[in-house]
């Protein structure tokens, strides 16, 4: 179920050599104080890191794709439709627990390579603060046309600021709150926060961000994932630290990036598990996770599952009109599930298996549980999606799902089953940005499968 890369990576020798001089450099990089990633929602168009990133970007996409320091190459390291492929090309990594070791090592290499090109020797990316209410809008400097941060390839109405992402596409309160940081029961996104906020605000920027292999080239990107591992700083600091440090697949695990230089080197999550002491950047009034470090072996919970297969009619096809289908449960499955949903050690998840789509939709669906009469389910989408408890959470194919490689989606319903009575319906809605403070209606342009649908309880025990 999980897509596998092969890569052609560098021959060993140079790796060697490479070695030490990425040695150096790190030591370098760590002689001064840290550098801060500012939120872009303090900052103009004139100001320093800003002007530094144009000019960088502008340098970079002089270069020919041959180096590695230039805009077409960096972004061919996330993933690419060019060919053939050259080293590290993509190399992403979605849907499993890699997801945050790898862009954090991408972002910090071109932050380093950024920095030099600007000459701005105190350059750090900023990062857009999409979580908070008054960042919803794209920043305004990615929108002037005569900047070279702006790209046209994106949805119309985001880049006239007419367009806003809304509260529902943003919320990381599900994620947090449920997600163990990498556990078999969410294989195809390994936690929640994957598809929701990080796949939705891809999928609403829309253009080259909604899929995987043109998202990249948008100056945007590097902005949007500054954010993303800002907040697994949060998450690290509000869990006191939940990561698989006692995972020596996810800690040895190594990729090879390029440096200013455009030699390349390779790093371990080991390496880069402490942003502020092993790369020497910190997040502008950011926060303070756990000081971890390898080998140490941190485990914060152990999660154990119980499976509830369904065996559920053919699912219709997620277009462009809402689709309600019911959740066959047998009366003893709800019951069973509608006692243990108050626990707060209990996470109850919907998960959508096989889940594909031959192209990327376009859209996001939101998804909602309720009462399965017809009028129970009108209401059900009548409150905001942030307050209706009916709303379990969205379905977004970002690097999941996509070209003949199914996933599978998970929704915590625990409030849901609380909130309904009787049999259950599963609702699907088409949803996109709002535009001018109201909800859009964007075209649908690949429909979506759904294979089978299951229930899983995730009972977590401290360990
Ligand atoms: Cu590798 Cu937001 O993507």
């Amino acid at each position: 179920m999980q897509r596998k890369r092969f890569l052609a990576v560098a021959g060993s020798s140079a790796l060697a050599a490479a070695a030490a001089e990425q040695l150096l450099g790190l030591r370098a990089a760590l002689a001064g104080p840290p550098f801060t990633r500012q939120d872009v929602g303090g900052l103009t168009a004139a100001s320093k890191h800003i002007k530094s990133y144009a000019t960088a970007v502008a340098a970079m996409k002089k270069l020919p794709d041959t180096d590695p320091t230039s805009w077409k190459y960096q972004a061919a390291i996330h993933w690419t439709t060019l060919s053939p492929l050259k080293t590290s090309w993509d190399s992403c990594q979605h849907g499993n627990a890699f997801f945050w070791s790898w862009h954090r090592m991408y972002l910090y290499w071109f932050e380093r390579i950024v920095r030099k090109k600007s000459g701005d020797p105190t350059f750090a990316l900023p990062f857009w603060a999409w979580d908070s209410p008054s960042e919803r809008q794209l920043p305004p400097m990615f929108r002037d046309k005569k900047s070279t941060l702006y790209r046209a390839w994106r949805d119309p109405n985001m880049n006239n600021g007419t367009g806003s992402l809304p509260a529902w596409a943003v919320d990381t309160s599900t994620a947090f709150a449920t997600s163990v940081f990498s556990t078999p029961l969410l294989t195809g996104a390994s936690d929640l926060f994957q598809v929701t906020p990080h796949g939705s605000v891809h999928v609403l920027v829309n253009g080259g961000m909604h899929d995987v292999q043109t998202a990249a080239p948008d100056p945007i990107f590097y902005l949007h994932h500054a954010n993303v591992d800002r907040l697994w700083e949060v998450w690290r600091a509000s869990y006191g630290g939940k990561d698989p440090l006692g995972d020596s697949s996810w800690t040895g695990k190594t990729w090879t990036f390029f440096n200013e230089n455009g030699k390349p080197v390779t790093m371990s999550a080991c390496q880069i598990i402490n942003a502020a002491q092993q790369l020497n950047y910190v997040y502008e009034s950011g926060p303070s996770p756990p000081l971890e470090t390898c080998p140490s072996r941190f485990i914060c919970c152990i999660p154990i599952y119980e499976y509830f297969q369904l065996v559920s009619p053919p699912i219709p096809p997620l277009g462009q009109q809402p689709v309600h289908i019911p959740l066959p449960l047998t009366t003893e499955q709800r019951q069973t599930l509608t006692n243990r949903a108050p626990t707060t050690t209990e996470n109850i998840y919907l998960q959508l298996q096989n889940v594909q789509a031959s192209a990327a939709p376009n859209v996001v669906w939101q998804v909602y549980v309720g009462s399965a009469t017809p009028a129970a389910a009108a209401m059900t989408l009548n409150a905001p999606a942030q307050t209706n408890p009916h709303y379990v959470g969205n379905v977004v194919l970002f690097g999941l799902g996509m070209k003949a490689m199914p996933t599978t989606l998970s929704f915590k319903i625990n409030r849901a089953l609380l909130a309904s009575q009787g049999p259950l319906t599963i609702t699907f809605v088409p949803a996109g940005i709002l535009i001018n403070g109201q909800p859009s209606h964007p075209q649908v342009r690949e429909t979506v499968q759904i294979g089978k649908l299951r229930v899983v309880v995730e009972t977590i025990k401290q360990g």
